[in-house]
């Protein structure tokens, strides 16, 4: 186990590089299942998430080649077609291999997945049992996991009555191996989602329309090889940004693309945040103040939930105050009270909302970081924060931040990983 400990207010400066979209290598790695062919990766970010997921495709005996930031995958056969609980409950995103193994296999064993305190109770996967039925899935709960059989899936119209992310890649993805033509209606539009697709195309895949509400999948009999370099990830991006403006630094963030966190950009405009943006690049500028401004999470374009808890801290520093409103998650903003005790001004209205009142002094205390995105949150609240901040449970963080510490260090920051017994 192990802990940071973060001596706050020192101004931060320089560049930080985005690494690879966690999001979107928790997808590509499970959908290399589909192909029997090799499938490498590249600018494959170093974080737990990526471990587990690669711990379970070498659990289900495919060939991994793991190097820095890259690896090699190939499934020449899939003989063990059920996920074992001990990776599956450290791994929300185990979810994703249920869809490929149904597809290559016809059969899939699997328990609830696990490994996120957000969301309601134990994350519902009903949306994903309800589309793989609509495939022609024969569905059982038998000793505490699910078993799902299919001799060869056909292609179906399915309509998301609740917008899901994972939901609908992995439906479309499992699509790609269906006879027929699948239609999926009220679709996720993250641009991880596009990416996945363009990378199953790149194989022989046939999906249009992925990245708007309506993606529909030609099944096709098999697909190949693929090279895929993952995409910047734009929560980190917009992590940074939040960083660089509520320390007050001015940093350069590179490797990123910039319209993938228009939302964010677009309020700091309003509330007088100075920046500069190029192809690949942002460059954020110190700012006298700033107003503060109401936020409500949404599905992408919209305000993404998973940069709520760091534009909380923000809106601590900004002069007036702020609506929070998470609208996608239940228990999404559990660390609030954490934030009164460092000294922000929080009111608690109800389990979606708060209001914050700004902008306030943080001083330092010992934290326990119950997410990956609160984790970071904390991090940006401890380099705001008089004195020092210690946060434990940091394997939270490290699922989601490669090498957090080493790269906030870079910058100036006065972060210590310390071991604690
Ligand atoms: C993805 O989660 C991301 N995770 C999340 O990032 C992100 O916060 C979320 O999308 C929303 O953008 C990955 O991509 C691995 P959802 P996902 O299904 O797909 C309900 C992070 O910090 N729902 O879009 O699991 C669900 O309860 C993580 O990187 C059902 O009701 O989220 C929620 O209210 C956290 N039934 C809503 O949909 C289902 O079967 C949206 O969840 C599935 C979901």
């Amino acid at each position: 186990m192990s802990k940071f400990i973060i001596k706050g207010q020192v101004r931060l400066s320089g560049e930080i590089e985005v690494k690879g979209a966690k999001n979107a290598a928790l997808k590509i790695i499970p959908a290399a299942l589909l192909s029997d062919e090799k499938i490498t990766i590249t600018n494959l970010p170093e974080i737990e998430d990526v471990s587990r997921s690669l711990e379970l495709l070498e659990d289900l005996k495919a060939e991994v080649k793991i190097s820095k930031n890259r690896c090699e995958i190939q499934v020449k056969n899939l003989d063990k077609n059920s996920l074992d609980p001990k990776f599956a409950n450290k791994l929300r995103a185990s979810i994703m291999f249920v869809g490929p193994i149904l597809a290559r296999v016809g059969e899939v064993k699997f328990s609830h997945p696990g490994g996120c305190v957000i969301g309601a109770g134990t994350r519902p996967i009903d949306l994903f049992l309800e589309g793989f039925k609509a495939m022609g899935a024969d569905i059982k709960w038998e000793d505490g996991s699910y078993h799902l059989k299919a001799k060869k899936l056909k292609g179906c119209e399915y309509f998301f009555t609740t917008v899901s992310v994972t939901g609908t890649e992995s439906l479309m993805m499992t699509a790609v191996l269906a006879n027929g033509t699948t239609t999926l209606k009220n679709c996720a539009m993250e641009p991880e989602i596009k990416a996945l697709a363009d990378y199953l195309n790149e194989q022989g895949a046939k999906i249009k329309g992925a990245g708007t509400s309506t993606i529909i999948i030609e099944g096709v009999e098999r697909i190949g090889a693929g090279v895929f370099d993952i995409i910047p990830d734009r929560i980190e991006t917009g992590t940074f940004a939040i960083m660089a403006a509520a320390t007050g630094s001015e940093i350069k963030i590179t490797k990123c693309i910039p319209e993938h966190i228009e939302s964010l950009l677009s309020i700091f405009k309003k509330i007088g945040i100075k920046f500069e943006t190029g192809e690949d690049w942002i460059k954020i500028f110190k700012s006298e103040g700033f107003s503060s401004y109401s936020i409500k999470t949404h599905e992408y374009p919209g305000f993404p939930t998973d940069l709520q808890s760091p534009y909380t801290i923000l809106a601590t520093q900004a002069k007036g105050s702020s609506i929070i409103h998470e609208t996608i998650y239940d228990r999404r903003l559990l660390y609030a009270d954490m934030l009164t005790q460092m000294g922000a001004d929080i009111i608690m209205c109800d389990p979606h909302r708060i209001v914050v009142n700004g902008p306030s002094k943080l001083y330092g205390k010992k934290l326990t970081s119950p997410d990956l995105r609160a984790g970071i949150a904390m991090i940006i609240a401890g380099l705001i924060a008089e004195g020092e901040t210690e946060i434990d449970n940091i394997y939270q963080i490290d699922r989601g931040y490669e090498n957090i510490d080493t790269r906030l260090r870079a910058l100036g920051a006065d972060i210590k990983r310390v071991e604690i017994q």
